[in-house]
């Protein structure tokens, strides 16, 4: 079960500071099964990395976006192998935000799991439809073409075989709305996704942790992770809290 912290463009670094050394004393009350991340802004990242080092807390770096080139003039831009050199261990690659705001198309997002890849982080791949799509009965169709972006990409497929990824399943319309996904619908869609990435990835898609996201909070938590294809989940605003952050872990 893998608990995600998405904190966007969210607090300064001092309070980014204190809110992961909340989480590092809190984790004394988390089963160590439960893998916690948490993918602060770029600019805290060294900061909370040396944090998590000093504690020696059980708790993974991530990021919320790379670039996908590793040197050049890219102004503005960070490079994966910046980030690994600063103990980053994942990037969220392609969410909702990234591909409506920052015209994020399906070709970027499968150049940026590459990189990722290829520096040795793990990518977690957000997909996910809009409320246009779904009621349009698109949502199959959507799905499908975003994560088969990644998959019929046969360099990403022969890093695949030998690393690992985290697919985030990302319902648009449930994304900081406080309209979750019912549970059921959730573990619908995650069924979906795993029998593509069957398709793809025969022996290893019962491995790939699929994670939901969309308003996850508290009180909704333990339905979704009582789901046999729901293997953790993706939390924006209740993870810049470290009493909901840690209620959300308690109940995986
Ligand atoms: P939310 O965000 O939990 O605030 O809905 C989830 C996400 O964007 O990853």
């Amino acid at each position: 079960m893998l608990i995600a912290g998405n904190w966007k463009m969210n607090l300064l670094p001092h309070e980014g500071m204190l809110l992961t050394h909340e989480i590092c004393e809190g984790m004394k009350s988390i089963s160590p099964e439960i893998e916690i991340l948490i993918c602060p802004p770029f600019t805290h990242l060294a900061q909370c990395s040396v944090i998590i080092e000093s504690d020696d807390a059980r708790i993974s770096l991530g990021a919320q976006n790379c670039d996908s080139h590793e040197f050049g003039a890219y102004t503005g831009e960070i490079s994966p192998l910046m980030l690994v050199s600063m103990g980053v261990e994942y990037v969220i690659i392609g969410h909702s935000e990234r591909r409506v705001l920052f015209n994020e198309s399906n070709e970027i997002i499968a150049e940026k799991c590459h990189v990722v890849l290829e520096a040795g982080m793990i990518p977690i791949i957000c997909i996910g439809e809009t409320l246009e799509e779904r009621n349009a009965g698109n949502f199959e169709g959507i799905v499908r073409e975003q994560l088969l972006g990644i998959l019929r990409n046969e360099a990403i497929l022969e890093s695949i075989l030998n690393s690992d990824i985290v697919i985030a399943y990302e319902p648009v319309w449930a994304i900081g709305t406080g309209l979750a996904a019912d549970p059921d619908q959730a573990e619908n869609a995650h069924k979906f996704i795993r029998s593509i990435l069957n398709e793809y990835l025969p022996g290893q898609s019962d491995m790939i942790r699929i994670l939901y996201g969309g308003s996850v909070k508290p009180d909704n938590a333990s339905a979704y992770f009582a789901m046999p294809n729901i293997d953790g989940a993706l939390i924006g605003g209740a993870s810049l809290n470290v009493e909901s952050f840690l209620a959300i872990a308690q109940s995986a």
